[in-house]
């Protein structure tokens, strides 16, 4: 698998090589000029207002060349922020109040990064302190929850029905609370951005970003690069195609991990504030530590779950009351709620985030925003249910298996689940497991569990140009942003397919500035929202390709029907082994080349049935009898997903996806000093990731879905795998040990005392 991985990824050989470019290999040639070096001092104190901050010491260090902080700092405009990112609110470096901890406070700017660094130590602060309470956590601020209408794309509320009377009428309740920890996005990159302010007044800026054009945007409205005064009409016309203005040069790099960090990121503003100010380009380096205090990371959740079902099982009412930790700044609300009403039967409902805003920077998209939360809950509870009730698990998701969505009411577009269910439990052996709670002669204690897997299906609007010459070559210009996913993969072979030219002709453009508005990589969206436009143009590639054929006196197509021609391997092909290479047909034409530009996506992939993407988790844990230990043993995962277009690369993203599940099942949680806000295992030495030797046999399988009659026939099928394992690794445990646990993560202190 690894080598075909390796193969197929368009980035694969770079970086294996270690030859991929990140924004830290870029040097001066790269980039079109030298640039100095600047880092970030962020506050050591979570609330309260800067009464002085002495520069002179940091000046001291040989190469230090400047300082900037809110007395000397560009102004900035209001910013309104697509991604829902807190720089809407707080703007960096424009007043002394402090709103967070690690909040940036200055940037010292020097020759080397050494210097910088030193410099920014020597940066001296004195806070007055802000009479105001503090909240951390959820459990400190009961009293700022507030209801809201919105979370992130989702509702915030949702009713129909009777739920509360269905609930109360119901002879099988369920009433549990459900918690998640709040953790960070640990990328292998922590991240840099490098900015030069041109002579045209524009700026040109390096990052790696997973929405090229939404932070394009950020820049152009924080600067007055002619973008504020046109919102939000601008936005509606510049998303929906044609290209964003040629002031803000924002050149897209890999990214070594992103899924949802990268989303309009403080330093990439800073890079330019600095740049600016200082009137020489400037690279800002983010360090390890400044990850845990600049960035997003997920919100901390608690919800109340009720479900009420009659006695043979069937579900009635669903009542989902999350509660979300927001921060101090920003529009973002982790989507809890919009999951758990699309899964099983049931006749009424009653859904309703409430919301606090907490002294921390402000949570935001980490892969499977609300989805992970939603599923662990109610996951949980259908395996509390059928246990209850002594209905087999996988049985009991079954007899509640929704033949339509239950919330919309429409029609699925497709639902392989059952499949997934089938093709899952047979790789784990579910119907003839060991009975949950046998001791293996090694001592540990086994355990199965298993989770339902549900993905909404999204369209963003993208435009995107393809190009093909008269060497044969097909360029397609797109942004979307590799982070690790494999889109540049996939996007290559959707060309390749839809242009009817061979794989190894198919060059990807994507780091330009210049480029159309595409879709981001972000929400499981970014193949198949950019792969539609690219499909498009290619169609209409061949539409001029035709035309150009039929009317051409040299070429074999001439006078001859345009709607029989195919196009296959590089050649029209056509009727009575009619063929011409596309090569020899451009080579006639004067311009030697042919181009088009789709647009697509327009009505965010509104369509009158539901679309969703399917799947089921299985685990079998051991547990230690003595010391409680939880090793994952399997974990399988069955997905419907649509069409596969990279199938090896589309398992890598989904396993990974996995392990990150496992995470969050026992380890990841960030927790904070309640004194003073501070994120006490914010950096790698402290912040539990799963680690190879933590990962035991991991099985994807892709579950046959294609939409024969789609052109792009593709569903969303990234973040899916994330929400499994949490409440499946809960439920196994479960089995083993009699433990039932509502929180993840679930800790080894969670076990203890109960078993054995
Ligand atoms: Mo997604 S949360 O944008 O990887």
């Amino acid at each position: 698998m690894g080598n075909e991985t390796l193969t197929r990824r368009i980035e694969g050989r770079a970086k294996v090589c270690g030859n991929a470019r990140y924004v830290d290999d870029i040097r001066a040639e790269q980039f079109g000029s030298d640039f100095d070096h600047g880092i970030i001092v962020t506050s050591t104190k979570a609330r309260g207002v800067i009464r002085r901050i002495d520069s002179s010491t940091a000046f001291k260090v040989p190469g230090v060349l400047a300082v900037f902080t809110h007395e000397n700092a560009p102004r900035l405009n209001k910013i309104i922020s697509l991604s829902m990112a807190e720089l809407a609110d707080i703007r960096p470096l424009q007043g002394p109040e402090v709103r967070h901890y690690g909040q940036p406070i200055a940037v010292v700017v020097a020759e080397s990064p050494t210097a910088a660094r030193e410099g920014a130590n020597l940066v001296a602060v004195e806070y007055e302190d802000d009479e105001g309470d503090t909240a951390f956590s959820l459990a400190a601020a009961e009293k700022r929850l507030k209801p809201v209408k919105r979370a992130g794309m989702a509702p915030g509320k949702i009713s129909s029905g009777n739920p509360e009377q269905d609930f109360e009428a119901s002879p099988v309740k369920h009433d549990a609370v459900y918690r998640n920890a709040p953790h960070h996005h640990n990328t292998m990159e922590p991240g840099s951005a490098i900015a030069r302010w041109d002579d045209d007044g524009g700026v040109t800026v390096q990052a790696a970003v997973q929405w090229q054009h939404v932070d394009t945007l950020v820049i152009g409205q924080a600067f007055g690069l002619g973008l504020a005064d046109r919102l939000p009409g601008f936005i509606a016309r510049k998303m929906l195609g044609s290209e964003i203005s040629g002031k803000v040069r924002l050149k897209n790099t890999l990214a070594g991990g992103a899924f949802g960090r990268n989303l309009t990121m403080v330093h990439v503003l800073l890079a330019c504030m600095a740049a600016k100010a200082h009137g020489r380009a400037v690279k800002i380096s983010v360090s390890r530590e400044q990850c845990f205090t600049l960035f997003s990371f997920r919100a901390e959740v608690r919800q109340r779950l009720r479900i009420g079902a009659e006695s043979n099982g069937k579900l009635k009412s669903l009542i989902v009351e999350p509660d979300v930790a927001a921060g101090i700044g920003g529009s973002f609300v982790e989507p809890v709620g919009a999951w758990s009403c699309h899964i099983y039967n049931h006749e009424s409902r009653h859904l309703q985030h409430r919301v606090a805003r907490l002294d921390t920077q402000a949570p935001g998209w980490m892969r499977a925003p609300g989805g992970s939360s939603a599923m662990f809950a109610l996951e949980t509870a259908m395996d509390d249910i059928a246990r209850d009730r002594g209905i087999d698990p996988l049985d009991f998701r079954l007899m509640n298996f929704a033949e339509s969505d239950p919330e919309s009411g429409k029609e699925w577009h497709s639902n392989r689940l059952k499949s997934c269910f089938d093709q899952g439990a047979e790789a784990i052996g579910w119907r003839d497991r060991y009975e949950g709670g046998t001791l293996r002669n090694d001592g540990r204690v086994i355990g199965y569990g298993m989770a339902t897997c549900w993905e909404t299906h999204f369209q963003f609007p993208a435009s995107v140009r393809v190009r093909l010459t008269e060497a044969g070559e097909g360029i397609v210009f797109a942004t979307l942003a590799e982070m690790g996913q494999g889109g540049w993969a996939a996007l290559t072979t959707l060309a390749s397919r839809s242009l009817g030219l061979p794989r190894e002709a198919i060059r990807l453009e994507t780091d330009a500035s210049n480029l159309p508005a595409g879709a981001g990589a972000i929400a499981s969206t970014g193949t198949y929202s950019n792969g539609v436009a690219i499909h498009e143009a290619s169609m209409k590639l061949h539409r001029i390709l035709r035309r150009l054929a039929v009317r051409d006196r040299k070429s074999p197509f001439y006078g001859k029907d345009e709607d029989a021609i195919k196009f296959e391997d590089g050649n029209l092909v056509g009727d009575g082994n009619l063929w011409e290479p596309i090569t020899d047909l451009l080579s006639r034409h004067p311009k030697r080349e042919v181009e088009a530009t789709a647009t697509t996506g327009r009505t965010f992939g509104r369509s009158r049935k539901a679309k969703a993407t399917f799947g089921a988790c299985f685990v079998e844990v051991s547990i230690d009898a003595i010391t409680h230990e939880v090793r994952v043993e399997h974990m399988v995962g069955a997905f419907a997903g649509g069409r596969i277009i990279e199938p090896v690369i589309a398992k890598n993203q989904i396993s990974g996806g996995m392990i990150w599940g496992l995470g969050q099942a026992l380890m990841e949680e960030s927790t904070i000093d309640e004194r003073t806000g501070r994120w006490t295992n914010g950096n790698l030495a402290e912040a539990l990731i799963p680690t190879q030797a933590d990962v035991g046999k991991v099985s994807v399988i892709l579950v046959e879905d294609d939409d024969p009659d789609h052109p792009v026939g593709m569903k969303g099928l990234s973040e899916i795998g994330v929400m499994g394992p949490g409440p499946a690794i809960a439920n196994a445990i479960f089995d083993a040990l009699g433990t039932r646990v509502r929180h993840l993560p679930i800790r080894i202190d969670d076990l203890m005392g109960e078993a054995a």
